[in-house]
């Protein structure tokens, strides 16, 4: 028993105001409307980013990722491999198959894209997961091991992008970056 009991015993049995009511309603349904949303943003305000994700085997992603770093290397004009901080430089053929792979603590390899020109953007981890991050546009997409994601990607301005992890990931994290160059 307590010291003042409320003089109404059943207190919390009263049904709800009309203004509290109306305001469940329009928060129902305006959560149901952003829901629905999030098709849209697919094609309006190039919000959600329309990719397609497969089922894969890390080491597989792994190899092919090598393949594709080594089938289009970028070579300098006297033929030596081009790479930055150890990280070798890919450029590949305009409209095609594109990797980059997420690893403790890299995204590998590094890119050299073609304004103005379409790629199949592959996207995966080898090992934990990582947050892609591409900036300055702000593109966000999470990777995980055992998960493809693919993307086309069409770079409209030349230069310089930096990718960076947004998802912690041990030790390490605050060094895992990467580059897109773009160019003419
Ligand atoms: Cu990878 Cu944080």
């Amino acid at each position: 028993m307590s010291i003042n009991p409320p003089s109404n015993r059943l207190w919390w049995k009263e049904p709800i105001h009309g203004i509290e009511l109306t305001w469940i309603i329009v928060a129902f349904l305006w959560g149901l409307f952003m829901f629905f949303f999030m098709i849209a943003w697919h094609f309006i305000g190039n919000q959600n980013l329309s990719t397609e994700t497969y089922r894969i085997n890390p080491d597989q992603f792994v190899e092919k990722v090598e393949a594709f770093a080594d089938e289009f290397q970028l070579l300098d004009a006297s033929g030596e491999p081009v790479d930055i901080g150890g990280i070798p430089v890919v450029s590949p053929p305009a409209g095609g198959d594109v990797y980059m792979l997420g690893r403790l603590w890299e995204w590998w390899p590094a890119l050299e894209l073609k304004k103005d020109q379409s790629y199949r953007f592959h996207l995966s981890s080898a090992d934990w997961q990582h947050g892609f991050s591409l900036q300055p546009v702000n593109i966000n997409i999470s990777v995980h091991p055992g998960y493809e994601h693919i993307l086309t990607l069409t770079p409209t301005e030349t230069g310089e992008y930096g990718v960076v992890c947004n998802e912690y990931c041990g030790i390490g994290h605050h060094m895992m970056t990467g580059i897109i160059r773009v160019v003419d």
